[in-house]
């Protein structure tokens, strides 16, 4: 299959160096999850993948074409943070709209976009309630119809579930599956939950203690059995933890939980 996107090489210091070097490809229509210790650069990473942030050293091709940070958002990539990010003041189905102003579509059309990928995301009949209206599921479903909006070919996920209930989060783990299946996106996400990247990534890249590199890239396709999978990426993902906290560097979220 051809690679849709190739993180080669990619290193970023700000005063302490985060990534040393990352590079993976990735297929068209995989689903990664990306693990790894606190702040060991997984939100970095996939700024720099998205061209929202530069790295310090490396490339990320996207169809062969080099990702140029703070270049015009960029048509090809869509991205859901942890957070919703919807304006309050407007209904799901004009926060959906409002990206595709840029897009040049007129209103009639941006409407029709945003109703069906409101459908897509399952929310056919509450186009117009406000975000204050529905659910914490419910604004993540929106949020994921606004990326899914643009057609991106790649869509990232910065631990999208991660405000969500444990019953809200298992809903929308096979919620973004069926619509991976649905739509053939190539998704990127970031997650901290092992059980959740084991249950919806076709690859999973385990990242090391900071300064990151890859700990170990494996492809999830049956052939490891879940609980096996699982019990050995929590043995992963413990000594990179330990190795982190051992290091000289303690980044200030680690300090505020103490
Ligand atoms: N803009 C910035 N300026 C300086 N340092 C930064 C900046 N952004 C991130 N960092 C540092 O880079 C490191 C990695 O941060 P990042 O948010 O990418 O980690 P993460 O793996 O996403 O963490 P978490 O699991 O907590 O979400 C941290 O030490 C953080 O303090
Ligand atoms: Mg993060």
């Amino acid at each position: 299959m051809a690679v849709k996107l190739r993180v080669s090489g990619i290193g970023k210091d700000y005063l302490i160096p985060v990534i040393e070097t990352v590079s993976f490809g990735v297929e068209a229509g995989e689903f990664v999850c990306l693990l790894g210790p606190n702040g060991c650069g997984k939100t970095t990473l996939l700024r720099i993948i998205g061209g929202i942030e530069p790295a310090t050293r490396g490339a990320v091709l996207l169809d062969e074409q080099p990702v140029v940070a703070g270049d015009a958002p960029s048509r090809k990539v869509g991205v859901v943070f942890q957070e919703d990010r919807l304006l309050p003041w407007m209904t799901l189905e004009q926060n959906v709209a409002l990206v595709l102003k840029p897009l040049g579509l007129g209103a009639d059309a941006r409407r029709e976009v945003a109703r069906r990928h409101l459908a897509l995301a399952g929310l056919g009949g509450f186009e117009h309630y406000y975000p204050g209206r529905v659910s914490g599921g419910m604004r993540q479903r929106t949020a994921i119809a606004r990326a899914l909006a643009i057609e991106p070919d790649v869509l990232l996920m910065d631990e999208p579930f991660g405000a969500l209930d444990a019953q809200n989060r298992r809903i929308m783990q096979t919620e973004v599956r069926r619509i991976w299946k649905e739509t053939g996106r190539t998704i990127l996400f970031v997650t901290h939950s092992i059980e959740e990247a084991v249950a919806i990534g076709t690859t999973l890249v385990m990242l090391s203690a900071r300064p990151s590199r890859i700990r170990e890239l494996i492809r999830n396709d049956g052939r490891v059995a879940r609980g096996q999978l699982i019990d050995d990426l929590n043995t992963m993902i413990m000594e990179e933890v330990e190795r982190q906290q051992g290091g000289a560097a303690v980044t200030p979220r680690a300090k505020e939980r103490e």
